[in-house]
């Protein structure tokens, strides 16, 4: 069982919007950090890689899905955890010795969930949950990190649910996700996340008019 873990985001979006370009950039700017290795799987041909994620040596970009890459014969299917928020079983330390491939879903949060996670769910890989409250995908990567690598349990995280994100005096938005915390109590974010946040509510505001 190699030490480094390998994160992958199947790609199931048709393409690859702002806020999810900006989630990929941090999963792999902190995956480059731990010394591990991030991979965008299943990427249309043709698809263009943002030159800042092909910048960062720990990104890889795969033409091929996972079921391609683990799922044929001795491909090892059962090193591979798939991060589902409908699996019977918590992710928890011990899940270290277990695997070393971490996939998710490289899909957007939406509200209410509509389980698109069971696109990789019927290919078979074994699951766990993260606890009950849906994540951001580079919040999930980001916590998977924090059991794996970092041996915390799930209840020992430091969360916030649900913040609303202050823009100025008369303007804030709720996020429907469940974010980790920093130090001072603000959910960790991709850099550039609240800027595009703001400008996509004043966007949808000048659209009423
Ligand atoms: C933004 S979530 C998408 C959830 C989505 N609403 C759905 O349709 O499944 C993106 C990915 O993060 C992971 N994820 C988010 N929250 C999770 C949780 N509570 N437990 C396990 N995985 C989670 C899953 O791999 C999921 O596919």
């Amino acid at each position: 069982m190699p030490e480094r873990k390998t994160y992958i985001v199947e790609h199931l979006d048709p393409e690859l919007g702002q806020w999810s370009e900006l989630e990929y950039a941090a999963i792999a700017a902190e995956t480059q950090r731990a010394g591990n290795t991030f991979m965008l799987s299943s990427l249309p041909s043709g698809f263009e890689v943002p030159a800042r994620l092909t910048a960062i040596p720990a990104f890889r970009a795969e033409r091929r899905g996972v079921e391609e890459m683990y799922g044929g014969e001795g491909g090892g299917r059962d090193r591979v955890c798939l991060l589902d928020p409908q699996a019977e079983r918590d992710l928890s330390p011990d899940d270290k010795g277990v695997f070393d491939v971490f996939l998710f879903g490289g899909i957007l949060g939406d509200d209410p969930p509509r389980d698109r996670t069971s696109e990789l769910r019927k290919k078979g890989f074994k699951g766990r949950r993260l606890g009950p409250v849906q994540m951001t995908t580079d919040t999930a990567v980001r916590v998977t990190r924090m059991v794996i690598e970092e041996q915390f349990t799930l209840n020992k995280i430091p969360y916030t649910d649900f913040p609303d994100l202050k823009f100025n005096e008369h303007e804030s938005t709720q996020m429907p996700f469940r974010y980790v915390k920093d130090d001072e109590g603000n959910p960790i974010m991709p850099e550039g996340m609240v800027d595009l946040i703001k400008k996509d509510a004043d966007k949808s505001i000048d659209d009423l008019f």
